[in-house]
């Protein structure tokens, strides 16, 4: 079996089962587009045609609805020279058919298509699989993004959780706020590691995703069973919507998009009722675009220094009888916190973005552990969670910081009681891209880490995981992508290499894959 992520249940039977010409396929009019799928599957892998039959007697392939199997399940049977498969929905037909393109290694071209007989009972245990890429730091547009939904859902991950806005671009078109697509998208220049240096090197970097793009872009996601939830991160990590319109922040001082990485002091202005109403403005044309139930506000590395020395936050603290500082960001959450649950979204915040006052259906994203705040306390505390713990599934970090081996041995649900196992939303691994400036090193960083994200976040991890793994490198060579496929090599960490990626060379592992030294 070389299927990732591991099935619930899998049972070998004797025999096997060979598509070969005399295979008819038979299918209910309405799951259609997921057996078309397969054969087209079929007939870019070997030389064979499928039909479809109005007779189930007549087929060899039968996709039957099974109103008894929950959301996003699935059945396959392979038998007697039968293939079933079983669902209740469009996700588990999906997923079916991923599951038998990885089973028969369709995406290899082949002389015959056969494999030993068995049966499958699959299920997720966690509803969020999610992968974060930062579209800021560096801009990646629809093409490479497709091709990362494509990655996703053929492991069965579910949610594409997009970074629209940080303090080096702002990248989705607003049409009240142009500036916000011609100044805030765009950056002079970048800070690099490199040639054993750091320094800002200047040269030009921008772009944004037109609505157009989005709209196709959700399209594409959800015919492979994906959402896309957009995240504008308020009130820090603003500084290149500040750039444009930088009477919304406290000094009214902010005068170009950051070209260095880190946290900047400057952040939106929580005193001033306008500050509002431009958020307002854009959570209004962001959300039209997403559909997805979810919005993330961010939420984190806000530091207050602008706060504490502007008359109209001072102000708006004492208004409000709040404690401190981090209460006025409670405040500010809550006030568009409400405004998207009016519009019928659930918000997602950054775990130090959130304080005991926060409201208890903000899902609170865990990357950082705090003393009041990690993910076990969080889920324990009742609220609901989605585990991103940095040491394990941030994929920015090198391999020689964060090995496979940390991300694919994450248990989501340790120490989280019993009862509140529920909260635990699931995994989301996050690609943030500071030193990730090309495709090449995308690939490079994602690549086989989606595939262990995938494990943990299906949830029945095993052993094999090396031997299944090689299939999905097959894949990947297949497709022509950069992947590290010595990162099952890594065992533990790597200091000469993180302090030369620090000091001397961001790029230092690719560059070393590539040979390019
Ligand atoms: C984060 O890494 N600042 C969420
Ligand atoms: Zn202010």
């Amino acid at each position: 079996m070389n299927i990732i992520p591991q099935p619930k249940k899998f049972e070998k039977i004797c025999g096997s089962f060979k598509i070969d010409g005399d295979c008819f396929i038979f299918c209910d009019e309405q799951f259609k587009v997921q057996a078309e799928r397969l054969v087209r599957m079929i007939e870019s892998s070997v030389n064979v045609n499928v039909e479809f039959t109005d007779e189930i007697d007549s087929a060899k392939i039968i996709f039957s609805k099974y109103e008894e199997c929950g959301k996003e399940d699935y059945f396959v049977m392979l038998s007697q020279d039968i293939l079933t498969v079983k669902f209740s929905d469009m996700t588990g037909c999906f997923y079916a058919v991923e599951t038998l393109r990885q089973l028969f290694g369709l995406d290899k071209k082949r002389e015959i298509i056969s494999c030993d007989n068995c049966y499958i009972e699959d299920s997720p245990k966690f509803s969020h699989r999610g992968l974060l890429i930062d579209v800021c730091r560096h801009f990646y547009g629809s093409d490479v993004l497709k091709q990362i939904i494509d990655l996703m859902s053929q492991v069965k991950l579910n949610k594409l959780h997009l970074h629209l806005s940080d303090d080096q671009g702002f990248r989705v078109q607003i049409d009240k706020y142009p500036l916000l697509n011609t100044v805030s998208s765009s950056r002079d220049g970048s800070e690099v590691v490199r040639n054993g240096k750091r320094y800002v090197e200047e040269l030009p970097h921008g772009g944004f995703l037109t609505k157009d793009e989005i709209r196709e872009l959700v399209v594409y996601a959800a015919e492979r069973q994906v959402d896309i939830i957009p995240e504008i991160d308020i009130p820090g990590h603003s500084v290149a919507a500040l750039a444009a319109y930088p009477e919304f922040c406290c000094t009214g001082q902010v005068t170009e998009v950051r070209k260095q990485w880190g946290i900047s002091k400057d952040i939106l202005c929580a005193g001033n009722d306008s500050t509002y109403d431009f958020v307002r403005d854009i959570l209004d044309e962001v959300s039209d675009l997403f559909p997805s139930e979810y919005f993330h506000l961010g939420g984190d590395e806000a530091p207050k220094d602008r706060w504490c020395n502007c008359k109209l936050c001072r102000e708006r603290l004492s208004e409000l009888q709040l404690q401190n500082f981090d209460e006025l960001q409670t405040h500010m959450v809550e006030v568009f916190r409400k405004y998207l649950e009016s519009k019928g979204k659930t918000v997602i915040c950054w775990n130090d973005g959130l304080t005991a006052s926060s409201d208890k259906e903000i899902v609170s994203q865990v990357w950082k552990p705090l003393a009041d705040s990690d993910g076990v306390k969080d889920a324990n505390s009742g609220r609901k969670v989605i585990m991103s713990q940095h040491f394990n599934l941030y994929f920015d970090y090198p391999y020689a910081m964060t090995p496979l081996c940390k991300t694919l041995r994450f248990k989501p649900l340790k120490g989280v009681n019993k009862a509140n196992c529920q909260n635990v939303l699931g995994v989301e691994g996050c690609l943030w891209t500071e030193y990730v400036d090309s495709s090449d090193k995308l690939f490079f960083n994602l690549l086989p880490r989606l595939d262990a994200l995938a494990e943990v976040a299906w949830g029945y991890r095993s052993k094999n995981f090396a031997k299944r793994l090689k299939n999905r490198m097959e894949t990947y060579d297949n497709l022509g992508l950069i992947y590290n496929g010595k990162a099952l090599n890594i065992k533990k960490r790597k200091f000469g290499v993180i302090k030369k990626y620090l000091n001397k060379d961001a790029n230092i592992e690719l560059n070393v894959y590539l040979n390019r030294q």
